[in-house]
């Protein structure tokens, strides 16, 4: 049974370190207790020691929103891997549509990004999605599945099976609304399955496929419910911890659902 997840990243909504370390606080107050489902806060770089302290005796982990594609040397600017893992990084984000059409991030770039997060202990998050068009021209299966083979690239099958996919569908960042659950579902089924036939049961059994993309404390629930959907990435709607904390309880909610029917 995968562990349902969710996370959020505050990209650079969050810019002063006062205002990090509050919402830090008031969410560690709020689902720092909570075990029966992971969750994940990335703050940008520089946040990650002060919130490294503040949530190191809760159960919420902290992460990294990119790291570099090497792992040292003349990349000014680039944070190597190795320092994200002194600073308790468990979970890197790769590849946010930000990222890949902003900094013109390529599927190369991530798949280095993936291999080498794994290698220093941490879990990438690895984030593909269809633009507008690429989903009218009816390209989304075809830009997903590269992009999976591309992420998944060099990696062997234990290292294949800690990786969370994140399907953010680029038309459904920053909106006012998510992409159906209906939709999402279909195309998380359909994710599930490329996995099945790429590399096995096994590892489409593990892998963790997750939803972001104007992620709500009102379309939570219904998101979570579907069986595809192991988890929610969020992002602006995350900001109050009070809005964290009901779409974890949107989460959690699902995950005692599971619970009970497989006791019954
Ligand atoms: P959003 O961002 O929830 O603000 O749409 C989600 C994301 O980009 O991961």
């Amino acid at each position: 049974m995968r562990k349902k997840i969710v996370g959020t990243s505050w990209k650079t909504h969050i810019y002063s370190m006062v205002e990090g370390k509050e919402l830090a606080q008031e969410i560690k107050e709020r689902v720092g207790y909570v075990e029966n489902i992971d969750i994940f806060i990335l703050p940008t770089y520089p946040l990650i020691p002060a919130i490294a302290d503040i949530l190191q005796d809760s159960h919420i982990k902290w992460g990294a929103q990119n790291v570099s594609h090497r792992e040292k040397g003349a990349l000014t600017g680039e944070v190597p891997p190795r320092i994200l893992r002194e600073l308790g990084c468990e979970y890197i984000e790769i590849g946010h549509a930000e990222r890949r059409n902003i900094f013109h991030e390529t599927d190369e770039m991530v798949a280095k990004k993936v291999k080498l997060s794994l290698d220093y202990g941490m879990v990438p998050v690895v984030c593909i999605g269809e633009s507008k068009e690429e989903k009218d021209e009816k390209l989304s299966k075809v830009k997903l599945k590269t992009q999976i083979l591309w992420a998944m690239n060099d990696l062997g099958e234990e290292e294949r099976k800690k990786v969370i996919l994140a399907y953010e569908p680029i038309w459904a960042i920053g909106q006012e609304e998510a992409a159906h659950p209906d939709y999402v579902e279909e195309v998380h089924s359909f994710l599930r399955q490329t996995l099945q036939s790429e590399y096995g049961n096994e590892s489409s059994d593990m892998i963790r496929i997750i939803y972001g993309g104007s992620v709500n404390s009102e379309n939570a629930l219904e998101l979570s419910r579907q069986e595809n959907i192991d988890g929610l990435f969020v992002g602006r709607f995350g900001l109050k911890a009070a809005d964290f904390e009901r779409i974890t309880q949107a989460v959690l909610q699902v995950k005692d659902k599971y619970k009970e029917r497989m006791v019954r």
